[in-house]
């Protein structure tokens, strides 16, 4: 069953702002929501399609510590590079928000005044470690220890890393503050907390019902049964924390609603946001406060629960003492998750790649088709290069790319690049234009059926349908043989390389723009109406524009590059400073070894551990790059000849060992103090070593 609304509201998830998003990202709910709401433009609905970044939380106050800014400058810089991201993969938001405006702070704090003046929220007093030097509450990833289970010394608050044993702070043994170091003190503090338990049979209820109107997706459905089995538990949904929205109660300004509180709520201020900016700021309420408004909200599987419980109980909550009435989402589309050559996308490890990365590289449209056919849309998938580049050359252009460009090349030879007219129609002609007529009504059933890799794949059948029909026709026989037929097959191919532009947009949105122009069109692909996008259209003897090689071919030393710079096992070989802007030197596991050193020889070299705080190119060099490093309270620059191997956003946050006392030197310009490690290959890869567990900088290497 499917839900056909006029009115759609669509949200996708708020991502942190935190980091650089990353293919992974786009997969599990960026490119799915995008893909819907193309789609349901076309069938001529009114969408509204909102995100906007989440600025909240305890990790986005950790990454500014370690840096040594505020959480501001954090959200700043992620929120612009991420809005930027999205731009470039032509994400179709109507906005992009972010919730350190006033407007969702106050959208937040209208919400958690009602809970708690209606009484529906309980108080609770509870022990919590507090760092006396730096007069803070700790939040649990604000403690570190030993580990109780694994006796890991650097266990933090909420997990340990090493066994990987989830733990709470006051389990650590010899906890200490990770702010000041000192040992923390246990204080009483209070947190209010909103009743979950008490929901539970109502959001089972709602569950049921929107699936059986609107199909959930099975994965969504067990996380929740899960957690219904488990009992749902009340929620704190205050911290003691400086950054976050401000609960607006007296006596209560040292603490903050709980990040998630908030960041779900962002969906709603994001909408107001969008209507403030149009001019008409009551238009939010047309989707949110309107019955007959379907709401669809894209995730991925880590949020499951904010979005099936946690969300739907706090709207549930309003709605019982408003006039005014929230919609709550009728479908929670999440996806699995998207690895990358096999594993999952890690910052910490600097394992995957980030969308502006690979933008900067690659335009979005091949990137989007491919996402689209392995979006992990039941169980999780994986990125590969050599399968992007196969899904581009082979299917992109060998198929689509090449149907539209014969066609129209043969179009311009043989008719001055005039549509001829279409004869009498044989069994193959009409054989086509239905199967052009159909695909619309099948590729639309699953695409709002949430099964975008099956509705793509329909239109991409239809490509394949009309290469063959331009093959079995043999247009350059009949040329000669029988003029009226070849211009029948003509006029069909061209009619198809329109409904294919039409259908295509979703994914491919400006590959089809350029298609429309070669079809001397006016207007876009993409406002074409879906369902009637099969008939027809072109008129005989409309003129067709000017064409070009619609999809460009990846080679195979492009994706051959893309593979070297994974980073594969390498023999231990050092890259120094000093040999840097030189290639740098194999050597193989054959070479004998270097003169034997004693113990004291090796211990002259002062190695330690270092924190990449930023990177960024060298000017005029392609090999260097320069890097700001935390040793301990020592901050240093080191100058590495690794520009070739490692893209500088990409080396924020490592971890890596330096030669702490090599004597400074100049590179282009440039003072290195220091070197880092590195291993080399015979064929010229590189890796940066780094310590395979998480250990404070300063700390010395032996
Ligand atoms: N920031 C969260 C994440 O990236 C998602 C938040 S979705 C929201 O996992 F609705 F809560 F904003
Ligand atoms: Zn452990």
């Amino acid at each position: 069953m499917t839900i056909h609304a006029e009115r759609i509201l669509v949200t996708a998830a708020l991502p942190y702002a935190n980091g650089p998003i990353h293919l992974g990202h786009l997969a599990g709910a960026y490119l799915p929501a995008d893909l819907y709401v193309r789609y349901q433009r076309m069938k001529q609905r009114d969408v509204v399609f909102v995100c906007g970044s989440d600025e909240h939380g305890v990790p986005i106050t950790i990454t500014a510590d370690k840096e040594g800014v505020t959480p501001q400058a954090i959200v700043d810089r992620y929120h612009e590079a991420n809005t930027k991201a999205f731009e470039r993969f032509e994400m179709s938001f109507d906005n992009y928000s972010r919730t350190s405006l006033p407007l969702h702070h106050t959208t937040a704090q209208e919400f958690f005044r009602d809970f708690h003046a209606r009484g529906i929220l309980t108080e609770k007093k509870e022990q919590q470690f507090y760092d006396g030097q730096a007069r803070k509450f700790l939040p649990d990833r604000y403690v570190e220890g030993t580990c109780p289970v694994c006796a890991n010394t650097e266990a933090r608050g909420d997990q340990c890393e090493k066994c990987g044993t989830y733990l709470s702070p006051m389990q650590l043994l010899n906890p200490r503050s990770k702010i000041s170091g000192a040992v923390p003190e246990v204080r009483e503090t209070s947190h209010w907390y909103f009743p979950l338990g008490s929901y539970q049979r109502r959001l089972e209820d709602y569950i049921r019902n929107r699936d059986e109107r609107d199909g959930w997706k099975e994965n969504v459905l067990n996380y929740t049964r899960g957690w219904f089995k488990d009992g749902l538990q009340d929620r704190a949904v205050t911290r003691d924390l400086d950054w976050g929205v401000r609960v607006p109660l007296e006596g209560y300004e040292t603490k903050v609603l709980y990040v998630w509180f908030d960041a779900v709520l962002g969906y709603i201020s994001s909408t107001r946001e969008w209507a403030a900016k149009a001019g008409t700021p009551d238009a939010w309420r047309r989707y949110w406060l309107d019955a007959s408004t379907k709401y669809v909200a894209f995730i991925g599987k880590d949020n499951v629960v904010f979005h099936c419980i946690v969300f739907p109980a706090m709207l549930m909550a309003w709605n019982d003492a408003h006039t005014e009435q929230y919609v709550l989402p009728d479908n929670v589309p999440a996806n699995e998750f998207l690895n990358f050559e096999g594993q999952k996308f890690s910052k910490s490890r600097g394992w995957g790649i980030y969308v502006d990365e690979f933008l900067s590289r690659y335009p979005a449209d091949p990137l989007r088709y491919y996402l689209c056919t392995s979006l992990p849309e039941y169980r999780d998938s994986d990125f590969t290069w050599k399968e992007f580049q196969a899904k581009n050359n082979n299917e992109l252009a060998d198929i689509f790319g090449n149907f539209v460009n014969r066609t129209l090349a043969f179009c311009a030879r043989t008719f001055g690049g005039i549509l001829p007219a279409r004869g009498e129609l044989d069994s193959r002609d009409q054989a086509i234009l239905d199967l052009a007529d159909k695909t619309p009504v099948t590729a639309g059933g699953f695409m709002e059926a949430y099964r975008f890799r099956d509705g793509m794949g329909e239109v991409m059948n239809l490509a394949r349908a009309a290469n063959k029909y331009f093959n079995d026709s043999e247009p350059w026989k009949t040329a000669k043989s029988d003029p009226a037929r070849c211009a029948t097959t003509l006029n069909i191919c061209t009619q198809l390389v329109r409904t294919l532009g039409i259908l295509m947009s979703p994914v491919i949105p400006a590959t089809c723009e350029r298609l429309w122009a070669m079809l001397g069109l006016t207007g876009s692909a993409s406002t074409q109406a879906w369902d009637t996008a099969g008939a027809p259209a072109l008129p005989a003897g409309h003129p067709l524009g000017k064409s070009a090689i619609l999809v460009t071919k990846i080679e195979d030393e492009v994706i051959e590059q893309e593979l070297k710079g994974l980073g594969a096992s390498a023999d231990a070989a050092a890259t120094s400073a000093t040999n840097a802007p030189s290639t740098p030197t194999a050597t193989p596991a054959t070479d004998p070894p270097k003169d034997l050193i004693t113990l004291d020889d090796f211990k002259k070299v002062d190695l330690r551990v270092a924190t990449v705080l930023a990177a960024e190119r060298v000017p005029r060099s392609d090999k260097l790059l320069k890097l700001q490093v935390e040793v301990g309270t020592d901050r240093r620059q080191v100058v590495a000849g690794i520009a070739q191997h490692y893209a500088p956003e990409n080396l924020v946050g490592k971890s890596i060992i330096v030669v702490y006392n090599l004597q400074p030197a100049k590179l282009m310009g440039q003072e290195s103090q220091g070197m880092l490690l590195a291993a080399s290959d015979a064929a010229g890869r590189l890796v940066i070593l780094q310590p395979a567990g998480s250990i404070e900088s300063g700390s010395k290497v032996k």
